[in-house]
C-alpha cells in the first residue's frame, strides 16, 4: 500500500489509526481540521491532490448533542453527507480507496429487537446525526467504487472524542466514580461498545486482506445497555460507585435529538471475508482500562463492591 491520508487524525478513532499505522511503519499523512475542511470541495481537491494518496481514511464527523438550531442541523449534512461526497468524488477521479467510518446510529427505529443488526438490514435512523451518516454512506457507496464503509458503535479510546470535549462514556463514568458521585444511567438503550484501538487494528487488517469492497460492521462483540456497561467499567476499575438504572425520558413529538433504543451490531461481513471477529466488548474494556485508565487514583481507591440498586 502506498501513501494513506488519515482525516481527523487528532480525533478519538483518528488517534488510534495514527498510532497503529505508525506501529506498522505505514506511509501515513495525518491531517486535522486545521489542515483540511472536508465540507469545502476546493479544500479537498487542493490538499489531497498534493499528497497523492492511494487510500484515504475518513474519521471526520459532525456529532454531539447540538442538533436543535437549523444551522446545527445543516452542519450535520454539510460534513457527514456532502463532505463524504466530496471525498468520494475525489477518490473516484484519482482511483484511490476511500475508507469511510459510520455509526450504529444509522439504526434505532425499532425499540426492542431479538437479534443484532447486520449489514443487510436497512438503515432506520431516529435523529439528524444518524440520518446524515446514512446520507454519507449512500454517497460514498454510489460515487466511489473502491470503498469500505465501516460502522463502529458507542466508541471509546484513549484520546477521547473531540466532539465530547475529549471525553467518552468510560472516562465520564470513571471520573464520576472517583468523585464518589451517584450515577444514573439508562438501562433501556442497547448497543455494542467498541474500543477504537481494536477497530483501528481491524481496519488495517481489512484493507490488507483485499476483501470485497462494501459495507462492514466493526463493533465489539456482544451487546449491553449503558447501565450494564457502566457497572462493568467500575467493576473492572475496582472503584466503589453507586449506579442507578434509569429509563430514557420520553421525547415530545417535536424533539429532534431522539436517542435510539436498540442499535447493537454484528460483524457478519468481516466473518464472511474470513477475518476474525472483534473480541467481546468486556474483554476489550478490561484491556482498555488496564492499558489507559489505571491511574494512582484508581489504584488507591477502595475496592469495588456491588451496591444494590
Ligand atoms: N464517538 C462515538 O461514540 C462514535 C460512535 C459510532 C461511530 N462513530 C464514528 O466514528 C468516527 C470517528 O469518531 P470520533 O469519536 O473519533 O470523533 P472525534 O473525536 O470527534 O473526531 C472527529 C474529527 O473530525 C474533525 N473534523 C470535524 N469536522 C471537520 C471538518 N468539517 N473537516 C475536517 N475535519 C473535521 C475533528 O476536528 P476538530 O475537533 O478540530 O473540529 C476531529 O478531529 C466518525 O465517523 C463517527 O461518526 C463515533
Amino acid at each position: 500500500m502506498g501513501r494513506i491520508v488519515l482525516l481527523g487524525a487528532n480525533g478519538q478513532l483518528g488517534n488510534d489509526l495514527a498510532q497503529v499505522g505508525r506501529d506498522h511503519n505505514l506511509d501515513l499523512a495525518c491531517l486535522t481540521h486545521a489542515d483540511i475542511e472536508i465540507a469545502d470541495p476546493a479544500s479537498v481537491e487542493q490538499v489531497l491532490s498534493s499528497l497523492e494518496p492511494e487510500a484515504i481514511l475518513n474519521t471526520v464527523a459532525c456529532h454531539g448533542a447540538n442538533q436543535h438550531t437549523p444551522a446545527e442541523q445543516e452542519a450535520f449534512f454539510r460534513v457527514n453527507g456532502l463532505g463524504a461526497w466530496h471525498l468520494a468524488r475525489f477518490c473516484r477521479r484519482h482511483g484511490c480507496l476511500l475508507v469511510h467510518f459510520s455509526t450504529d446510529y444509522v439504526f434505532g427505529k425499532e425499540r426492542t429487537r431479538s437479534r443484532p443488526y447486520t449489514e443487510d438490514d436497512p438503515p432506520c435512523p431516529v435523529n439528524i446525526y444518524g440520518a446524515s451518516k446514512v446520507a454519507g454512506e449512500q454517497l460514498v457507496r454510489t460515487f466511489c467504487p473502491k470503498h469500505y464503509v465501516i460502522r463502529i458503535a458507542s466508541a471509546y479510546g484513549s484520546a477521547g472524542c473531540r466532539a465530547k470535549g475529549k471525553s467518552n462514556f468510560v472516562k465520564m463514568v470513571l471520573g464520576k466514580a472517583l468523585k464518589g458521585e451517584t450515577l444514573k444511567v439508562v438501562n433501556d438503550q442497547v448497543m455494542s461498545p467498541t474500543w477504537t484501538r481494536v477497530a483501528a487494528e481491524k481496519t488495517y487488517e481489512l484493507i490488507d486482506s483485499g476483501a470485497t469492497f462494501g459495507l462492514y460492521h466493526m463493533a465489539g462483540r456482544g451487546d449491553c445497555t449503558w447501565y450494564e456497561f457502566a457497572r462493568e467499567i467500575v467493576r473492572i476499575a475496582d472503584l466503589p460507585a453507586r449506579i442507578e438504572p434509569t429509563a430514557t425520558p420520553a421525547e415530545g413529538p417535536n424533539e429532534v435529538f431522539v436517542r435510539p433504543r436498540w442499535t447493537a451490531l454484528t460483524n457478519c461481513m468481516l466473518r464472511q471475508a474470513g477475518l476474525s471477529d472483534l473480541p467481546h466488548w468486556r474483554e476489550c474494556l478490561e484491556q482498555y482500562i488496564d492499558t489507559h485508565e489505571r491511574t494512582d487514583e484508581t489504584k488507591n481507591a477502595a475496592p469495588w463492591s456491588p451496591i444494590p440498586s
